[in-house]
This record gives structure tokens, sequence and C-alpha cells, in this order.
């Protein structure tokens, strides 16, 4: 969480932070600020305010900032609320920092070097300032070394020294950083996405590197303070950025490119009519050796979790746990090295699943990370790593990335289904020309969206909505449910339909909107009953099925929306269009920043 940035170049850059803060602003959206060294008056100037970087860079036009070295910061708050105050860069002395992460101990530094008194905000982040400006001795390094000896917790720092005109220091555990050269210059930033075309080559600093940023070097010294080769990478991805085209918001761009991007993630893994996972350099060892699976992430990834146990089962007919990666370390999870451990991530940084990788792998299990960000924390944790693809997703609220964290999940699944013995030649064959059908079944969904639409207007009022579902439905429910209320802010719950009479029908009363999913042939008739007790207490009911069931009292829904019949295991890609489509169109008409929701922040980098 937090997007950090810094440049020291040949031209001003303020503009350039800030435009590099709004390609950060899914990190954070609290506040933002930056700090830039104005060598006409040999001083560093700080602009700070709550909001978004938008209303940064009003208060930079009122009374702009020169000056070619400079650092900035989107925040999302952890410590202290959201003010002006808190806002990043901090400034004690001749210090000035951002950071993203957290200083668990900062109240015990600040007491023990007795830093209280020269404190401004309620941040963890000021008290590493004073701290830092309490040890400077005009040796940099030497200090930053000295004062992270005390930070106890997950830190990204980037700190510019007042005598020190020109040069940027970071450095970070677990938070990450990656620095490039531009074509006038060096720049830093807290992700791969935020280098946005100004350069084609980065490198990740090393956790406990000291990197210093010069105009026309980029320096990073290890532990001992010794110089070493920085690692570049290729930018492999295409991080400029096309804004949102002819769409209001970047979800909807992104749920439309779905298509696209779920056929670019199974194709490459589909070579001459079998599933392959050769340039994934995932050996199959790996797939047949491990007597059970264990799934673990966060949030939209962790519902990809859900979807690929049911099937892995039913498929695989292997044991398969689903963890939320928050609870695994400290839930003693069964763990062996026979036990293959998938973690799913979009950003490749969330701590919660960095941490649980990092926990399994201590254990002695296998792991395939399944990871959108190329070189993330994560990818470079999982022992095999297989990249979704799916490009920039910049929507705080997950799609794009979702449906293809599913696909790869398939293909992998397909795979180990072949080398177990589970498929036979007919039964993958049959698999595969299931997955090349996918994108065309979104795609039917994407093209009658104004149907979502019309539906979604009678959701605007709601105060709680719910869905209910069976099998496979159930698992895609609580990805819709979280997609409902992350954008549109209504409390909505996804049920297993048949657990709904274990007490919360109670909450389903005279127009209660209820969407139901109903797409798994073998569980129809048992869905409908369920859905027949809903309708008897007066639920306003929504009704998303396979086009080749057939319904007997059609009247009784206020709305029915078909779905492109296909093999009931593949179905879970148009129900998740559909909605995520249902949310994305109650969140605008209501007026709601959908890309940006309260509360939220894209990348989760603290536990
Ligand atoms: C945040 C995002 C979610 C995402 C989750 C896990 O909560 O808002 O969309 O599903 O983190 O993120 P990851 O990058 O690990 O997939």
């Amino acid at each position: 969480m937090c997007g950090i940035v810094g440049y020291t170049a040949r031209k001003d850059v303020e503009n350039r932070i800030l435009n590099t803060l709004e390609l950060l602003e899914y990190r954070g959206y609290d506040s933002a600020g930056l700090a830039i060294y104005n060598e006409k008056f040999q001083q560093v100037v700080v602009r700070k305010c709550a909001g978004r970087v938008s209303d940064l860079r009003e208060k930079c036009q009122e009374v702009p900032v020169a000056g070619t070295c400079g650092i900035g910061h989107t925040r999302w708050a952890t410590h202290g609320g959201v003010c002006d105050e808190n806002a990043h860069p901090h400034r004690c002395g001749r210090v000035t920092l951002v950071h993203n992460g957290i200083i668990e101990n900062y109240e015990e530094i600040r007491d023990h070097f007795g830093l209280g008194g020269e404190l401004i905000s309620e941040t963890d982040t000021e008290v590493i300032a004073a701290l830092i400006d309490k040890f400077y001795d005009g040796r940099p390094r030497a200090t930053i070394s000295r004062a992270i000896k005390y930070i106890k917790g997950t830190f990204a720092l980037v700190i510019m020294f007042d005598d020190k005109p020109g040069v940027i220091y970071a450095v970070r555990n677990v938070s990450p950083i990656v620095a490039a050269y531009t074509g006038d210059g060096t720049m830093l930033a807290s992700d791969v996405a935020a280098l946005g075309g100004q350069a084609d080559k980065y490198m990740v600093v090393p956790e406990y590197h000291i990197v210093e940023l010069h105009q026309n070097a980029i320096l990073v010294y290890d532990e001992k303070d010794q110089k070493v080769k920085p690692e570049f990478l290729e930018i492999d991805w295409d991080t400029t950025r096309d804004g949102k085209g002819r769409y209001p918001f970047y979800m909807e761009k992104e749920i439309m490119e779905q298509p696209e991007v779920i056929k670019n993630a199974l194709c490459s893994r589909i070579v001459d009519g079998h599933i392959s996972l050769e340039t994934d350099g995932i050996p199959d060892p790996l797939l047949t050796d491990c007597s059970r699976i264990v799934i673990t992430a966060c949030g939209t990834a962790r519902h990809v979790g859900l979807a690929s146990k049911a099937l892995m089962q039913n498929i695989l007919r292997m044991h398969v746990d689903v963890e939320y990666a928050s609870e695994f370390m400290y839930s003693n999870p069964v763990i062996d090295e026979k036990t293959l451990v998938i973690v799913i991530s979009q950003s490749g940084e969330t701590i919660d699943t960095l941490e649980a990788l990092k926990y399994a792998r201590r254990q002695g299990a296998r792991s395939i990370g399944v990871i959108n960000v190329k070189g993330s924390s994560i990818a470079r944790e999982s022992d095999y790593v297989m990249y979704t693809a799916a490009g920039p997703e910049i929507a705080v609220a997950s799609t794009k990335a979702y449906t293809t964290q599913l696909a790869v999940m398939y293909a992998l699944i397909g795979r180990m289904a072949v080398l177990r013995g589970n498929f036979d030649e007919s039964q993958e064959k049959s698999f595969i020309e299931g997955l090349l059908g996918i994108s065309a079944g979104v795609q039917n969904v994407l093209d009658r969206r104004t149907d979502i639409h019309r539906i979604a207007r009678d959701l605007l009022e709601a105060k709680d909505a719910f869905m209910i579902g069976r099998g496979l439905d159930y698992t895609i429910l609580l990805e819709g449910a979280l997609k409902l209320k992350e954008i549109s802010y209504i409390h909505t719950e996804a049920y297993a339909s048949g657990e709904l009479k274990h007490g919360t029908i109670a909450l389903i009363t005279e127009n209660t909107p209820v969407i139901a999913v109903v797409t798994q042939h073998d569980i129809k008739e048992k869905e409908l009953s369920n859905i027949r007790e809903v309708q008897s207490r007066g639920a306003q009911l929504t009704l998303f099925v396979s086009e080749d069931m057939e319904l007997s009292d059609q009247e009784k829904y206020s709305h029915v929306f078909r779905l492109p019949a296909m093999d009931d295991r593949l179905s879970i890609f148009p129900v998740s269009a559909a909605l995520q489509l249902l949310a994305y169109y109650v969140s605008m008409d209501r007026g709601l920043d959908v890309d940006k929701p309260r509360n939220l922040a894209k990348v989760v980098t603290v536990e």
C-alpha cells in the first residue's frame, strides 16, 4: 500500500512526480505529497494534502516547485487519520522521506530516543525521519544502516538529505522498490507499472541494500556497504498507459478486455492440441508427486482458489485446502514435502500471501505462483511461476486478473489431469475444446451488457442484497458479492443456497434483492427449489441461468438473464463477467468513483 516515487533528472520533476503518483494511486488515495529540492533557494520544499493526487496537483499549480530532484507519495492510512499533517513526505531537521509499510515498534523508538518533541504527525513514518536525522553525521548510507537496525516491520523508505542535493537514497524490507534509468536521469517507484513507458529495463532493489539515485547513476550497496552490480530486468509488458480509452472507468475497460486476455492466457498453454506448461518451466514430477494441494491467497485471488478447489476435487480427486493467506501461518497448516502450495496474486506483492508462501516453503512444500506482475516479490519467492499476462489492472476492483487467474488454473488442472491419468485423450480434447470456447462465452455476455445495466437499476436503492447458488456457482457468487460490496457499498452476502434456511433466510422479506445463479445441471432442481423458498418470502429475484435450462415459472422473476450454454465446468467465466458488470453499473449509476472505492487499495502490502 502507498505509492512512492523518486526522480533525479536534468529537467524539473514536479510534473513527472505528479504523473507517476497518478499511476500509483491505486495503491492508496487518502492523501498525496511531494518534496523537491529547489536549487535556487537551496532547500527542500514540501507540498502535501489529504485527498487525491488531483488535489495535490491543484496545490502545486497555485505555487509550483522548481527543481530536478524530488520524491512523492500517495497514502493509504495506517497510523494516524487522513489529514494534511499525516500525509507524506515527512521532514525532520535535515531529512525528508516517504515510506510504504508499517514500523511496528515506532512508539518504542520514539520513546527510547526521546524523539516525541519533534513530531508533528501521528504517523510511524515521521518517527523514522526523526531517528535518521538524529543519527545523521553527513554520511547518508552509514546513517541509514544504523537507523534500520532499530526498525521492526516492513518498509520501503525513500530519503533526501538537505546537504546531498540531487541524490535520493532508498532502502527496503519486504515492501517493494524498483529503480530505472530514464532518458534524462534516474527514477524509483513502488512498482514497475509506475515506470509508465519511461524505461525499458528496471531493477528490483534487494532487501536491506541501499540504493543511491544520481542523475547519471544507480548505485547499489549491500549490507556491508560494498558496491554491488545491479541486476536489470527487461520490462516485457506494456507499462505505457493508453488510458481509459472510450470508457468512463478503467473497470469497464478491463472487463471488456477479458475475452482477449483469457484467450492469451490459454492459447499460450495449448500446443499441438495438448495442454503444455513447458513455457512455464513446470516439471511433470511436481504435478505427479504431490499428494495434496494447498491454495492460499487474499480477496479475489482467494475466490479463484475456491473455484479451483471445486474443479480439482471433481477432476483430480485430490485433497485440496484453500486458506486465507492472512490466517495461513497462524492456523498451523498441515504441510510437508508432498504438498504442492499454489499462491495466487495479481500484484505479486500482497504481504500476507508472500508471508504464507515463505512459511510453506520453510515447511518443505513446493510452490507455484499464479501471478500477473512479472518480477514481483511473490513471483521471485515461488519455486515456479505461471504468469497470467493480463496486463496492467488499474481499477481497484479486480476483473480481468480474476478471470485470467482462473484460466491459468484451468490449464494447470487440465495438465495435472492428463499426467495423473484422470483424463484420457478424448477427455483432454473435449476439455481443451471447452477452454477454447471460454472467450466467446464471455463475449456473448459483454455484448448484452445493456440488459445487465437494466437489472442494475433495480438495485440502486438497495441496502442489502443476497446471492445464492450451489457448487461452482456458489464460488463465483462469493466473488460477485465482493464486487458489489466493494464498489457499490451495498451490503451483499453470498450463500450456498442450501444453507440459507439455517438462519439467513430470516433476513429475506418483501422485496429483498436476491440474485441467483443456476448453471450446474446436476444440481439444477435442488437450486430451483431453494429459489422457490426465497420467492415465497417475497424476494425480488434476479436469475442468471444457462440458456439450455428450462424454467417453468419464468414470470416470477424480476429479471432473467440467459447465459450461454457451456460445459458446466466453464460457465463460471460468463457468470463472472455478468456479475462484474452488475456491480459496475450499480456503482456508476450511484455516482460513485468506480475505480477508487473508499478505504481500499489495490496492492495490500501491510499485514
Ligand atoms: C486487494 C485488492 C483485491 C485483491 C486482493 C489480493 O484487496 O483490492 O482486488 O484481490 O488485494 O491482491 P493480489 O494482488 O494478491 O491478487
